[in-house]
């Protein structure tokens, strides 16, 4: 190990992850991942295989059985419930397939929120936005926007507060291949732009391919995809199992 890898702090470190829900089936089995500062990861996987899972427990939207998640260094389940959501607070950017825009703010107030939650100057708000080629519309409600806009006002409100780890559960799975090719020609060089780490849940061998690594999630761990040929060979099993 070199001196950098010695002091340099993962953005994200999973260690012996498991989840299962209820009596069903074990989702994650002792799962250990980490995420460099900045990197960008893609994580692919067939349905139901448990992506979701793994990003809600990271994002403490849902509690693993077991394991632990260190965000930039601190094992949020040491934290008390207070000090656990100020760090997801500073330290996380989530989006969604679904967008989760809110509709009666306008796209600035959207924008805007993590800075307010945060407690940090508004005025990042319109540059975020500009960003990602919405200057000049802050004003505007979100109901006058197309899919495509719509998830690049939730790219800028993700990452507007400068977070250490970004989160993203197929961000372009609601959008037409040319638009799903524009904005996630934007997430990354967002994510990058910022610094975030990001891990990408993607279908798509098109996404995952703008990845500095891909990893294939299946029987409850994280498995290195080693090149573009094992992730044609997965996609072509997983149309083959959709056709089933
Ligand atoms: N809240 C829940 N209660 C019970 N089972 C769940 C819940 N959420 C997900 N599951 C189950 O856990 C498994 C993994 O789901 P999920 O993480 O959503 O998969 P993916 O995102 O890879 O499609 C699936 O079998 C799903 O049915
Ligand atoms: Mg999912």
């Amino acid at each position: 190990m070199t001196l950098r890898d010695d002091v340099a702090t993962p953005a994200l470190e999973c260690r012996g992850l498991s989840k299962r829900y209820g009596t069903g089936r074990i989702v994650l089995a002792q799962l250990d991942f980490t995420l460099a500062a900045g990197e960008f990861v893609a994580i692919m996987g067939d349905s139901g295989v448990g992506k979701s899972t793994l990003l809600n427990l990271i994002a403490g939207l849902d509690r693993a059985d077991s394991g632990s998640v260190m965000i930039d260094g601190r094992a949020v389940e040491q934290l008390d419930d207070n000090a656990a959501t100020r760090l997801r607070r500073q330290k996380l950017g989530f989006v969604f397939q679904a967008f989760h825009v809110l509709p009666h703010l306008t796209l600035a107030q959207n924008v805007a929120l993590p800075l307010l939650l945060n407690d940090l100057p508004m005025a990042s708000a319109l540059d975020m936005l500009a960003a990602v080629g919405l200057g000049g519309r802050g004003d505007d409600f979100p109901r006058e926007l197309s899919g495509g806009e719509l998830q690049r006002v939730a790219i800028a409100r993700a990452l507007v507060h400068r977070p250490t780890l970004l989160l993203a559960d197929e961000p372009t799975g609601n959008l037409d291949p040319a638009t799903a090719h524009d904005v996630l020609g934007l997430f990354r060089a967002q994510s990058k732009a910022t610094g975030a780490a990001t891990i990408m849940v993607t279908h798509s061998e098109a996404a995952a391919a703008v990845a500095d690594r891909v990893l294939i999630l299946s029987d409850g761990g994280l498995h290195a995809a080693p090149d573009k040929t094992a992730n044609a060979a997965h996609a072509a099993t997983r149309s083959i199992d959709d056709a089933r």
